[in-house]
């Protein structure tokens, strides 16, 4: 073998060996730069071979070339180790402590309902559901509100087909209650109702919870004791309420309940307007009416009914100032409670 092609078998062993025993990145870069650089032992190689007899050119530049080639191929190969290793190496670091999942909780809408409706378990009404696409007739007819009567302007309804609407209210599950069980009834119905409205205290898709206790002797004192009870045990314990006259079709005598403000106590505030009181749901002495449409006998029976908003109890317990912060789903708001 010439002096030229032990020339080239020796760079190309140095560079190799050199490679495989590289430790770091820098090392890497400081050894391509000492073979492949602009200056580098094998540039400067190819560089010369111009200066060789003919004869002897074709196969030192073939041998020159197989080198750079090998050497090129060398350093890509430790390269890619490097970086390989620099990926994996902390995935297996086991001490490092693991990552926590966030972990979520219940909204404050499900949470009101829950507990409002424990509540009215404790004093031993049962939970009772019903569709929340409801008909004509259970929604308005059977509860008492003529056709074309005016009273079913009080209720801006979302109708889905004919005689088919999306609930206004929870009332409805008071006839398909009663239609299925004979007195005793002592219920409360939660779930989600639908009025075209839509304003800082209003939202299109709301929550309610109705209740209804139909029974022996039943009078407008129990309906006053059980929610004097309710309020006490969902505001706080001394929490007043009082009875204003009203009118539901489905309710004679009724009432409006309001709570004494949660902000002033009474006195006047501006939460409640000066009043010193809260609107907090409609009530009443269930219309004997509506026992005709249900087969009860009104000279056996009698009953209160209430219906509540939920998101409006929310509001007033939690002190919200718009209504649509329970529905944008905005976890500021939704991990302060
Ligand atoms: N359903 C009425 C509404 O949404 C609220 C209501 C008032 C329910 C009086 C009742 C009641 O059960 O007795 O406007």
């Amino acid at each position: 073998m010439n002096d030229v092609l032990k020339n080239i078998e020796q760079i190309r062993s140095e560079a190799l060996k050199a490679i495989e025993n590289v430790t770091g990145a820098e090392a890497l870069e400081r050894i391509r730069v000492e073979y492949l650089g602009t200056k580098g032992r094998v540039t400067e190689l190819t560089r010369s071979l111009g200066a060789l007899p003919k004869e002897e050119r074709p196969a030192a530049g073939q041998a020159a070339n197989k080198a750079k080639v090998e050497i090129t191929q060398a350093h890509k190969e430790a390269l890619e180790a490097l970086n390989a290793a620099k990926v994996s190496a902390p995935a297996l670091d086991v001490t490092m402590p693991g990552r926590r999942p966030a972990l979520g909780h219940r909204h404050l809408i499900p949470k009101t309902m829950d507990e409002i409706c424990g509540i009215f378990a404790k004093l031993g009404l049962s939970i009772v559901e019903g569709p929340e696409v409801e008909t004509d007739y259970y929604n308005f007819e059977a509860l008492n509100f003529p056709h074309d009567h005016p009273s079913r302007d009080m209720q801006e309804t979302l109708f889905v087909g004919d005689k088919l609407l999306l609930r206004t209210h929870t009332s409805p599950v008071q006839i398909r209650t009663m239609e299925k069980t004979k007195p005793p009834v002592w219920i409360v119905v939660p779930g989600k109702t639908y009025r075209r409205d839509d304003d800082i205290t209003h939202s299109p898709m709301f929550n309610q919870i109705e209740g209804l206790v139909v029974d022996e002797g039943i009078t407008m004192a129990d309906l006053k004791g059980v929610l004097t009870a309710f309020a006490s045990a969902f505001f706080s314990p001394d929490t007043k309420i009082r009875l204003r006259p009203s009118f539901f079709p489905f309710t004679e005598p009724s009432a409006e309940v309001d709570i004494a403000c949660v902000l002033c106590g009474g006195h006047g505030c501006r939460l409640c307007k000066g009043s010193g009181w809260l609107e907090l749901l409609g009530s009443g002495m269930v219309d004997p009416a509506l026992y005709g449409f249900v087969g009860y006998d009104p000279e056996k029976v009698s009953g209160f009914a209430f219906g509540m908003g939920v998101d409006r109890a929310a509001m007033l317990k939690y002190g919200l100032s718009n209504i649509r912060h329970l529905y944008e789903g905005d976890l500021r708001f939704s991990r302060q409670f």
